[in-house]
């Protein structure tokens, strides 16, 4: 294992992806997109951040690290530091013990859309599939914006919107670009690791003319399967293989398709489609994309984990989350689980866990506003989570992979006893919930820290779809000292009066 150090001045930058609007994004030493980062299972990673935006604060989240010893350095504001202040240093430090496809995202509220966000690959030495593939390439897919996030929120979040309907994208990218084409060699085999990084489109991807056998979901292997078409939510990621046809007499698309079924409007002039191509022969066309519908649909509750990770099926905590979309007194669209809208607060909830000795474990002193729930050390939880809302939401949990043991096809309330339960359930850190559905979830709380559950549309993290699990407080406390344990810089964040 090495030590793997990323100094990286966050700073804004110009581009123009869709290749149809100029904008600022924030970027990484004066590049964007940022650079993917690449480490190797057992690795100490060191990212120092230096926050260059001047009008904005900001942090850095590595989606799907269990942060196991470290949750401090887990990165959503409010909960595991304070936002980041212009002008301000902040260093994470956290070890590696995972393998696979994840990345890393701002987690101040609306932040990453516009732009800080990228690919975190954990190569494994061990890698069961390695045989079966030649190359590795990373394809992300994101949905993108022209205008920026806090014109964008605002508006959101405002009573001239009383339906809470969210921005529509302008368009869609691949690799943060519409212009991608791959050269293909005859034969060869390559694996691609696809992540999700956008705000709020859930994409359709497929290859034309390959079919995909996917052996890795959200940084767990699975047992190989065929798709011909896989969704891919915000947040989710699929590493693939696909094999190379064995001559060059034509190319073919691939194509990432924004689910439509989530906008409340559909401009007319929105191409859903970001379309790349597999180049055998560069001297011959590149021919158009075919339609979603022409693919079968995969569904990932039939993927195994290669662990064979058995069903937790001693529950010793179970608990609903009953999810809506309502208005509150400024007229304005917000979403709630049991009735609470989530406001992070200004301390984060990590620090008020370390320094509350025994009355950690009452989830009131929370505040009322974080739908604190606090896990015993060891306790089996589970999350029967009912959305009460027309729409699809893709939950994530920080700090574990969860089981997903049922997940209806509609109607919250209507759900699980009918369902057969896998015995070997998939496990993953996104899970999709349908349109006025549910799905029941499962976990270990072998992960003292205080994690987040949340809706990854980043509009529903700003409207408030958001729990705090509480993990273990007591043991918390003797792991990170009280408090002492958290670096110097992680508190002189919170010392900045109001940072924007
Ligand atoms: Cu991608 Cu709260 O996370």
């Amino acid at each position: 294992a090495a030590t793997v150090t990323f100094d990286w001045n966050i700073t804004w930058a110009t581009a123009d992806p869709d290749l149809r609007y100029k904008r600022q994004v924030i970027g990484i030493n004066n590049q964007w997109p940022p650079p993917p980062m690449v480490v190797t299972k057992g690795d100490n990673v060191i990212v120092n951040v230096n926050n260059q935006l001047v009008n904005e604060s900001t942090s850095l989240h590595f989606h799907g690290i269990y942060m196991t010893g470290t949750p401090h350095m887990d990165g959503p504001a409010g909960t595991s530091q304070c936002p980041i202040p212009p002008g301000s240093s902040f260093t994470y430090n956290f070890t590696v013990n995972q393998t696979g496809t994840y990345w890393y995202h701002s987690h101040v509220r609306g932040q990453y859309p516009d732009g800080l966000r990228g690919p975190m690959i954990i190569k494994d030495p061990d890698n069961p599939f390695k045989d079966q593939y030649d190359e590795e390439v990373v394809l992300t897919l994101s949905d993108w914006y022209h205008d920026r996030m806090p014109h964008l929120l605002k508006s959101f979040l405002s009573a001239t919107n009383p339906t809470g309907a969210e921005p529509v994208p302008n368009s869609a990218l691949m690799n943060e670009t519409q212009n991608l084409t791959f050269a293909m060699n005859p034969g060869k085999r390559y694996m691609f690791r696809i992540i999700n990084i956008g705000a709020f489109a859930p994409q359709y991807f497929w290859f034309e003319g390959h079919s995909m056998k996917i052996v890795e979901v959200d940084g767990i292997y699975t047992d190989p399967a065929d798709a011909d078409r896989i969704y891919v939510t915000p947040a989710q990621r699929y590493s693939v293989i696909i094999e190379a046809k064995n001559n060059t007499s034509s190319n073919f698309a691939f194509v990432g398709s924004m689910d439509e079924e989530l906008f409340d409007t559909v401009p007319s002039t929105l191409n859903n489609n970001v379309t790349g191509w597999l180049v055998y022969e560069p001297t011959n066309n590149l021919p158009a994309a075919q339609v979603v519908s022409d693919y079968n649909a995969f569904d990932d509750f039939k993927l195994v984990p290669q662990d064979k990770m058995k069903l937790l099926d001693q529950i010793d905590h179970s608990f609903t989350l009953n999810m809506k979309m309502d208005n509150l007194g400024d007229g304005a669209n917000y979403a709630f689980f049991n009735d609470v809208t989530y406001v992070a607060p200004k301390v984060p909830t990590l620090y008020t866990a370390l320094t509350s000795s025994n009355f950690s474990t009452n989830p009131m002193i929370y505040g009322n506003n974080t739908n604190a729930f606090v896990l015993k050390e060891g306790e089996t939880v589970e999350i029967i989570l009912n959305n009460n809302d027309a729409g699809k939401h893709p939950f994530h949990l920080h700090g574990h992979a969860f089981q997903a043991v049922v997940r209806s096809a509609e109607s919250a309330g209507n759900f699980a006893n009918n369902e057969t339960v896998p015995q070997v359930p998939m496990r993953r850190d996104t899970f999709l919930v349908r349109p006025n559905g549910n799905i029941v979830l499962r976990f270990r709380a072998d992960n003292p820290g205080v994690w987040l559950f949340h809706c990854h549309l980043e509009w529903h993290v700003a409207s408030g779809l958001i729990a705090t699990m509480v993990e273990a407080p007591l043991r918390l406390q003797s792991l990170l000292d009280h408090g002492k344990g958290i670096p110097q810089d992680h508190y002189a964040a919170c010392a900045a009066n109001d940072p924007p």
